[in-house]
């Protein structure tokens, strides 16, 4: 079962029609967030909602609600799914205006659907995913929750032709992300992943992977790894988000991965990544 929103309330079909003149598509011009919710727990709720907005802000978008008017329409919509992995997508956009590209005198408008979040058993997950490497062609505000994706939809794409589940970016030589993840790398102990700045979004799932790393004592790299270290050297690599959590990877373009050990401080960090991201405990 799927939940919409539009505007001011739930509405009976994500098919009602949205005005032609909707700067969400005639522009791309809003932001987003998705949250999976576990047992009524929406996972990371409030950093998610902080990120929406600071992209707001990036972006001059004033919200259409207060946040915290906007966390009780979140969870709403999770309760109306049920009470299992549940996945809600929400979206501020620009709102409705006779197209010209400046601001226009508008509300913004809150759009949201809510449905089952895909979950992964341990063997899918011991087995791994496929990634390439693609050039990272998008704009230098990354960070920002974009509607934007047209780049990362041709990356994944791409992707898919050739037969993988996921695209790294790699911009200037280096990895930055990928199409719809953060990229960690795995060397010994030590794990890698790119600092967050401009050119990545700051997910999430890496900020609880990362507290995880540190709880646990291994060391962690915030530096991009170059393309050549990646695609050659990592002894694991994984890719996080929201609704994939961590995900290792088994090739990356030609080289194949070998599955982590049981032993491998990716597992630990798995583990603990869930203990934290299930607890309520804050990450920055
Ligand atoms: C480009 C990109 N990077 C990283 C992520 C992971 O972010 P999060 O862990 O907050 O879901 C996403 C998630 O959609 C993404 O689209």
């Amino acid at each position: 079962m799927t939940v919409y929103y539009y505007r001011d309330r739930f509405i009976e079909s994500g098919r009602e029609v949205v005005p032609v003149e909707e700067r969400a598509f005639n522009y791309g011009d809003g932001i987003y967030e998705v949250v999976r919710f576990e047992a009524g727990h929406g996972v990371g709720l409030t950093e998610h909602l902080e990120r929406l907005r600071n992209s707001a802000e990036a972006i001059r978008l004033r919200l259409p609600h207060p946040l915290e008017k906007i966390r009780e329409i979140v969870v709403e919509a999770a309760s109306r799914v049920g009470a299992g992995a549940v996945d809600v997508y929400f979206q501020i956009s620009r709102g409705e205006a006779p197209r010209s590209h400046a601001f226009p005198d508008a509300e913004p408008v809150l759009a949201l659907f809510a449905r089952p979040g895909k979950t992964y058993t341990d063997e899918f997950r011991r087995a791994g995913v496929g990634a390439i490497t693609v050039p990272d062609e998008r704009w230098a505000n990354c960070w920002i929750k974009s509607l934007n994706l047209l780049p990362n939809v041709l990356a994944k794409q791409a992707a898919v032709e050739a037969g993988a589940y996921e695209a790294v970016f790699v911009r200037d030589g280096f990895v930055t992300e990928a199409s719809a993840s953060n990229v960690f790398g795995l060397h010994g102990d030590v794990f890698y992943t790119a600092p967050a700045e401009r050119e990545i979004l700051n997910g999430i799932t890496r900020r609880f992977v990362i507290a995880a790393i540190r709880d646990l004592g291994y060391t962690l790299k915030e530096e991009r790894m170059s393309a050549a270290f990646f695609e050659q050297e990592v002894e694991a690599a994984f890719v996080t988000s929201t609704t994939m959590d961590m995900m290792p990877l088994n090739s990356v373009n030609r080289r194949k991965l070998p599955p982590p050990p049981a032993d491998s401080p990716l597992w630990a960090v798995l583990n603990r990544m869930r203990e934290l991201s299930r607890s309520g405990v804050a990450v920055a």
